[in-house]
Formats: C-alpha cells, sequence, structure tokens
C-alpha cells in the first residue's frame, strides 16, 4: 500500500501543496475538511494522476467511520486513521511517471482502483501504482468515469471470477439500485445472461428505466420469480438461508456485500452450508487488476456498461456527497469533480 506521500525521484514533477479532502479521526461526514497538504511525487513503479473526477463508494465511508472494526484491522490505524485521504476511485490525466514506468505518459487519460494503494483519490493529484491504472474509456466524461473501477470490478469479478456466470442463465442481483448493484446488472446483461434485480420500493421505476423489467421491491417477490443459477448479493441484510429457495439445485450464491453478521455468516459458515445444500457458497474479495480495468473499458466503449450518475458534486462538498450515499439516496452512483480538463469541449462545472 503506497503511503499518500511518498517522496521520491520523477522525471518531470516538483512537490508543492494542493488540495485534499482529509480527516485526522474516525467518524460522521463532519471529520473531513478540505485542506491544503504537500503534492505527492511518483516513486519508480507509480504515476502521478493529475485528477479530474473521483466518486463515493461504501469503502471510502467505512474507512471514514471506521467501521465496522475489521476495515481499522486491514487498513491500519486502530484508533486514529492510517488512511488519511480516501477516495478508492479516480479518474484524470498522467501528469508525471515513476522511472520504472513503460505503460503511460504525461498526458494519457487514465482511471483506477485506489482501494489496494492507499486510497487519496480525493484530492487534486494522487500517485497510483501503473499496474492499478488502465485508459479511460474514450466515450465517456471524467466524472462519469470516475464512477466506474471499483463497483464495476466488483460486479464483473462477482458474477465472472467468483461467480462464474455463462450466457443463458438466469441471475438474480439484490441491491440492484446499488454502486455495485447497477453495474452488476448490465455487465450480467453483457455476459449473455437473464437478468433480474430487487431494490428499494422507491427506486424500482428508476431501475426499470434503465430497460429492465425484472426488477422486485422485495426479496420475497424475486424469490418467488426463480430459480436462479447465480445470486449476485450486494447488499446481504438477510440470511443466505433465505435465498436457498430461490436458487436452482446446482446454483450459486455470491456475497459482495450488506451487514458484517452476513458477511461473517457466508464466510464462517459458507462452506459447511455448501455441503449441506449442494449450492456453491461464496464470498467476494474484489482486486483491481489491469485485465479486468481494461474489460471494463471495452465493455463501457461498447455501450454495453453506461454508469448511472445519479449526482455530482465538488470537490469541497465530498462530506454531503457520502451523507447522500448513507442515507441511501443514490440510485447508481455520485461522482464528485475535482478539475476540468482543459482538452474537454464540456467542462465539468
Ligand atoms: N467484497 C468486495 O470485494 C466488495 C467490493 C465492493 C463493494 N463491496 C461492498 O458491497 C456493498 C455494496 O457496495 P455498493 O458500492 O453497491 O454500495 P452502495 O452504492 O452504497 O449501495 C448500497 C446497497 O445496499 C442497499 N442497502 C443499504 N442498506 C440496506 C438495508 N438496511 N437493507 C437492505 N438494503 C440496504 C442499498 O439499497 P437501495 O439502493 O435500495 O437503498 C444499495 O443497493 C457494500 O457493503 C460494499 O462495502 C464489497
Amino acid at each position: 500500500m503506497a503511503p499518500a506521500f511518498t517522496p521520491s525521484q520523477s522525471r518531470t514533477e516538483q512537490p508543492v501543496t494542493m488540495r485534499a479532502i482529509a480527516q485526522t479521526r474516525y467518524g460522521g461526514p463532519d471529520v473531513l475538511s478540505l485542506q491544503t497538504v504537500p503534492k505527492p511525487s511518483p516513486a519508480a513503479d507509480q504515476v502521478l494522476v493529475r485528477v479530474y473526477a473521483t466518486s463515493v463508494h461504501a469503502g471510502d465511508w467505512h474507512l471514514m467511520r471506521g467501521t465496522p472494526w475489521l476495515v481499522r484491522l486491514i487498513y491500519g490505524g486502530l484508533f486514529t486513521p492510517k488512511i488519511q485521504i480516501l477516495g478508492s476511485n479516480m479518474t484524470g490525466r498522467v501528469a508525471a511517471v515513476g522511472t520504472a514506468v513503460t505503460e503511460f505518459q504525461p498526458g494519457d487519460a487514465v482511471y483506477g482502483d485506489l482501494s489496494e494503494s492507499g486510497f487519496g483519490g480525493f484530492a487534486e493529484y494522487v500517485c497510483v501504482p501503473a499496474a492499478s491504472l488502465a485508459l479511460k474509456p474514450v466515450n465517456l466524461g471524467f466524472e462519469a468515469a470516475a464512477t466506474v473501477p471499483v463497483s464495476a470490478l466488483a460486479a464483473l469479478q462477482g458474477l465472472q471470477t467468483v461467480g462464474q456466470v455463462q450466457p443463458g442463465q438466469r441471475v438474480l442481483i439484490n441491491g440492484a439500485a446499488g454502486g455495485v448493484g447497477s453495474f452488476a446488472l448490465q455487465i450480467a446483461a453483457a455476459l449473455g445472461a437473464e437478468v433480474a434485480g430487487v431494490c428499494n420500493a422507491a427506486k424500482v421505476e428508476q431501475v426499470r428505466s434503465h430497460g429492465y423489467d425484472r426488477i422486485f421491491a422485495s426479496g420475497e417477490a424475486a424469490i418467488a420469480d426463480g430459480p436462479y443459477d447465480l445470486i449476485l448479493d450486494t447488499a446481504a441484510y438477510r440470511s443466505v438461508f433465505d435465498w436457498l429457495p430461490a436458487l436452482t439445485p446446482s446454483g450459486t450464491y455470491v456475497l459482495v456485500g450488506g451487514s458484517t453478521a452476513r458477511f461473517f455468516q457466508v464466510m464462517l459458515l459458507g462452506s459447511a452450508i455448501a455441503k449441506w445444500t449442494g449450492h456453491p457458497i461464496k464470498g467476494l474479495v474484489s482486486e483491481p487488476n489491469p485485465e479486468d480495468l481494461q474489460r471494463l473499458t471495452d465493455l463501457v466503449e461498447a455501450g454495453q456498461v453506461v454508469p448511472w450518475v445519479d449526482r455530482t458534486y465538488p470537490l469541497a462538498e465530498t462530506p454531503a456527497a457520502i451523507r447522500a450515499l448513507e442515507a441511501r439516496q443514490i440510485c447508481g452512483k455520485v461522482a464528485i469533480a475535482v478539475h476540468n480538463d482543459p482538452a474537454e469541449t464540456t467542462p465539468l462545472t
């Protein structure tokens, strides 16, 4: 994991300062403030990106609050946050490259998942390992592109790598209006599956308006519509046992996220449940990798995946963006505009 401010050699950049949303204690969105901090310089294998846009992901607010406590153990900082600048998604232009980087050059429009490399997307600049980046889809503006990496990678890996979805299979996405769920609906359809989804009753019509007919306002209605070959649970707030009657005899259940209790239920009992019932019961731990990021770029450029950007905030209003996400006001994703790109014909703000 790369620290946010690693002094080291770079071909072109000299450290100065930048604006960033930072925190020095765990808590609600009020612990976040706009600060002036040192601008990072890339290590040999890193790329310095001038950030044009970022987005808010559930993982960002879990780390902001330090809940569940497991995140403090995983990312360090038992009592105070070790990671002070959050932001697991970002897109922008390469400002400088480390001496060992050959894949990118200054000016390239890139996007990436920073969740395994120290976060830092809520800032004007960030240093990212080249392996966590891909070229930004050419048909997306920066705000929309910033919403893709973490959520769409989780959706792709949950469906394909873990769920091993096949064309023609019936797939249910629980949490279809969420960040991961909104991409999962589209990616499952792109992979040839027949897709259905469950979301909050208030968002059903909005999700249907994206072209999905089989969207249910309750788990019970979705279960009655089964059986499914694969259930991707991005909002696991009910027991895995509730979903088993909705699976085909060899159907698979994949937990992506939800409550801590449900996470431990699947992690600790998943293989035993699988043995008793014959249903593979799995948990996703998504990982950024350039191949899957490139696959997403291809799906977006083919028009098969289109981010649902519910709204956009300026960097200084990141706390409001997180409040909206926590309050379940978002359908799809919420973007954060950081810099305008002078190369874009339509400015971000
Ligand atoms: N395993 C991994 O590698 C991995 C990767 C990425 C994300 N995740 C996790 O996956 C989960 C979803 O991520 P996301 O980015 O999609 O989050 P998100 O955009 O904030 O969406 C949250 C989803 O959870 C639903 N939800 C929230 N509270 C609920 C409740 N009390 N009862 C029922 N449903 C509830 C929401 O439903 P409505 O939209 O209907 O309100 C929405 O579908 C998070 O827990 C995240 O940490 C895990």
